[in-house]
């Protein structure tokens, strides 16, 4: 090797050792892997190209010459996942611990730059102890022109966040802004004011497990979208996720191969609804059935789980599924569940990913708490999600749609495309029982069983609805798949326009 090669190949070396052994043995300890390590196992072998290596702080105050390392703390460059492009960005512990200063975030905005130009998601891998301490403002502009990104990308590509480390102060506001975060239990927290300052303010004492771990914000915030036991299962479920996800707002569709028999029916799903009204059963049944070789990717699983969202496939198509689970609060709608619904459905929609609505809901969630804490503005912003939606929406319903939440469940009036119902069906302003007392108050006890009867047997069924077209077929539940992926299929080419706006103004 000529010397000038060789000096090439000694300063990519020492880029490469980041922030120096005794540091990557710090990280090791913590249960951490290094940011290159990371990146390894996110991509495909051997696809990531690296750009940015030999940048540097440009700052004084980061120290002497011989400490201010290659790269500036992150790692950035490009790769594939299954042979999809993406950009990533891991942050670099050993190095400043991850600090963001300005070098390191134009690093992180020149990836973002390129992720939007040329249609591709781009994955944040954050582990880093917030604005860098020497650069002063500096990093605190570095911050905001990443967030600036984040929303200039928000609905155009893909943004995917894994929480791997620290990740503390504004620092959160990035992923926040992102479409999906991933955070490794135990090894990872996100809060805006750390747990001294909460003591000073508060006089809470608590450890940073506690105010900002993957359990808190997979089970209490919801800011969590998926928790994994460890990060090489996170990065290899961000693989999984990205499996199911367009480039971008202006891909076509992702399909995957799919062996599954098209028309096939499933005898189980005639008694999935128990004969017994006020019996639950478990809504994932009813979706692992109609999805490909059983592969649902569920979203926020521990969070507001009197809802189901996720991604699966129907005849190798990425569809995704909003599904009420009747073994939650009866599948009442709530605060949670609403914003939690809300979120996938504009989510599928900006990525033209298909919905299938699975209903069984009695309504909205009664009391002072849900009221105090707004429902109103809240259940809004589903309805609203479901309305603006162009993309092509299937629907069915297999036993209670009450009230509001009827419309509200990606109802015909809502613009469904296809609307199903299984003969279990409960369409109506609400059950029998409540609406027979209150249009029947005068009649007395003993004659209102009657009444019930008759109001169960009138309206407490899919029928009223079918024959006003608000229901296109009452199918068997045993037809369901096929029945889903034939209208599925015929939606495929859907148009629709909303009228021309700067943006929408939903209940925030
Ligand atoms: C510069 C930092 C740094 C920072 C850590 N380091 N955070 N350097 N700026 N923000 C350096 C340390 O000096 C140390 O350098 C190395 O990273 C590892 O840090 P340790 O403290 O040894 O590691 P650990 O014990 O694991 O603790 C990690 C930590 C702690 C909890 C993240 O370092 C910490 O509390 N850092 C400060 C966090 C913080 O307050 N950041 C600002 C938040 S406000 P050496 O050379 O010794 O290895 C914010 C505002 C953003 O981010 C606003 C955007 C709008």
């Amino acid at each position: 090797m000529t010397e000038i090669n060789k000096k090439l190949t000694n300063l990519l070396s020492k880029a490469q050792k980041g922030g120096g052994n005794q540091r990557v043995i710090a990280q090791y300890k913590k249960g951490k892997l290094t940011a290159r390590e990371r990146i390894n196992i996110l991509l495909d072998d051997n696809s990531f190209e690296e750009i940015g290596m030999l940048v540097k702080s440009k700052r004084v105050e980061v120290g002497n010459i011989d400490k201010n390392i290659y790269g500036d703390g992150v790692v950035t460059g490009y790769g594939t996942i299954n042979g999809n492009n993406v950009m990533v960005y891991s942050q670099d512990f050993t190095v400043y611990g991850g600090s963001l200063g300005e070098e390191h975030a134009n690093k992180i905005c020149r990836i973002m730059d390129m992720a939007i130009k040329n249609g591709m998601p781009i994955i944040g891998l954050n582990d880093s102890g917030g604005a860098r301490i020497q650069e002063g403002v500096s990093s605190l502009g570095g911050y905001a022109e990443v967030f600036q990104r984040n929303v200039l990308a928000s609905g155009v590509i893909p943004q995917i966040s894994a929480i791997l480390g620290p990740c503390a102060g504004g620092a959160v506001y990035s992923p926040a802004i992102t479409d999906f975060i991933f955070m490794s239990d135990r090894s990872s927290y996100m809060f805006v004011t750390g747990p001294e300052v909460v003591k000073t303010v508060t006089h809470e004492e608590v450890n940073s497990e506690y105010l900002g771990g993957a359990s808190t914000h997979a089970k209490k915030s919801g800011v969590a979208d998926f928790v994994f036991d460890n990060e090489i299962i996170v990065l290899q479920q961000i693989r999984r996720l990205i499996d199911f996800l367009p480039n971008s707002n202006q891909s076509k569709f992702k399909i995957k191969k799919s062996d599954v028999v098209f028309n096939k029916t499933i005898p189980s799903l005639n008694s999935l609804v128990p004969r017994d009204k006020s019996k639950p059963y478990d809504m994932r049944d009813l979706v692992l059935k109609l999805a490909d070789s059983e592969d649902f990717f569920e979203v926020q699983k521990d969070y507001a789980s009197n809802i189901i969202i996720g991604f699966l496939r129907i005849d190798g198509y990425t569809v995704g599924l909003v599904g009420n689970q009747p073994i939650n609060l009866a599948g009442c709608l709530d605060i949670n569940s609403s914003r939690k619904a809300a979120r996938f459905v504009r989510f599928c929609d900006c990525f033209n990913i298909p919905i299938l609505t699975l209903v069984d809901v009695p309504g909205f969630l009664p009391g002072t708490d849900q009221e105090f804490n707004g429902i109103i503005k809240h259940g809004a912003k589903l309805l609203f999600a479901y309305a603006e939606a162009t993309v092509p929406k299937v629907t069915v319903i297999t036993r209670k749609a009450y009230g509001g939440a009827y419309d509200v469940m990606s109802s015909k009036h809502l613009r469904g495309d296809i609307n199903y119902a299984w003969p279990t069906a409960e369409i109506a302003v609400m059950g029998a029982e409540g609406a027979a007392k209150i249009i029947f108050k005068k009649v007395k006890e003993n004659h209102l069983k009657d009444k019930i009867d008759n109001y169960e047997k009138n309206f407490s069924n899919p029928y009223v609805a079918a024959s006003r077209g608000y229901i296109d077929e009452v199918i068997l539940p045993s037809k369901t798949r096929l029945k889903v992926s034939n209208a599925f299929r015929v939606l495929r080419e859907k148009k629709l326009k909303n009228p021309w706006k700067k943006h929408d103004n939903i209940p925030l």
